[in-house]
């Protein structure tokens, strides 16, 4: 049963106190280097709440990509678990949309039917696409006109600019209305102008959509600016050295990363990154 985007012109608190969507317990991870095993991840242990956006941020080769694989269900947790609903991440998950720093669009296909690609090949999307053909096109137009693409519907990838690209993309990881959003660097190709017009455009969707959101970045005013709960990881073998809730009303505005308040946070992660 297909349902409509959920309507969001005001938006609720992203958190609440109920069951957990994700819980992380103990999760480490290691791989085999120059004939023994090398740790990766000591021991992770957080929970995330239906709704909420986090961010991840750490030194590179800290294992936050990892950490994203174990979510999708592509690298199950190997030491202690990774749980949606409960339930130990042990395959593959449905709920779940990704998108990368580079977006992979199929240059045959326009903007539109780039979007509509995943409800072709994911359940029960695919065995209605024949009889919900103009729902279903309904509710791609509707995420491309939130991040303001909707003139641009019929343009092949080569016509549009990187950001425009990326903002198709995050339109298609979320056409299939997953629970969780996974983002690995996705801006970090962009300018810095455009990559703030991205924060916007991005944090419109995920009010759209209302799924959790877990984003890896290096921009630590991009994970303040989009997250309610940002992560420092350690060096490896990592672990979470600092969390902290950002506690700013949404929907956020370029003119707040100027404030005090917004410095703060920012200041106090930067000082828990290590090299
Ligand atoms: N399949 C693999 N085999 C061996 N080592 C790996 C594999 N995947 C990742 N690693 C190692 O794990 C570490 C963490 O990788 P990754 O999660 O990509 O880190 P990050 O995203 O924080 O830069 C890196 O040192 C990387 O070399
Ligand atoms: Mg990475």
């Amino acid at each position: 049963m297909v349902q409509p985007l959920v309507d969001s012109t005001t938006p609720e608190p992203a958190a609440s106190a109920g069951q957990p969507l994700l819980e992380f317990d103990q999760v480490g991870l290691e791989y085999p280097f120059e004939g023994s095993m090398r740790q990766i991840i000591q021991s992770v242990d957080l929970s995330i709440q239906p709704g909420e956006f986090v961010s991840f941020v750490g030194p590179s080769g800290c294992g936050k990509t990892s950490i994203l694989r174990m979510v999708s269900g592509l690298n199950p947790a190997p030491i202690g678990e990774v749980r949606c609903r409960g339930q130990r991440i042990s395959k593959p998950l449905k709920n779940v949309g990704i998108a990368f720093q580079n977006p992979v669009m199929l240059p045959w296909r326009n903007t539109l039917s780039n979007v509509m690609l995943p409800l072709e090949i994911v359940s029960p999307y695919k065995q209605e696409m024949h009889r919900k053909k103009a729902e279903f096109v309904h509710m791609a137009q509707d995420l491309l006109s939130t991040v303001r693409l909707q003139d641009f519907q019929k343009q092949y990838p080569w016509q549009l600019s990187g950001g425009m690209r990326q903002r198709a993309s995050l339109c298609r990881a979320l056409i299939h209305q997953p629970e969780i959003l996974l983002l690995d660097e996705p801006f970090g190709a962009l300018d810095a102008f455009t990559r703030e017009e991205m924060w916007v455009m991005l944090q419109a969707l995920w009010m759209r959509v209302k799924c959790v959101g877990i984003l890896i970045t290096h921009d630590l005013r991009e994970a303040v600016f989009l997250s309610d709960k940002v992560y420092v990881m350690s060096s490896r073998p990592s672990t979470i050295i600092y969390e902290t809730r950002i506690d700013l009303p949404r929907p956020r505005t370029l003119e707040m990363e100027l404030s005090d308040e917004f410095n703060h946070y920012f200041s106090t992660i930067r000082r828990h990154i290590q090299h």
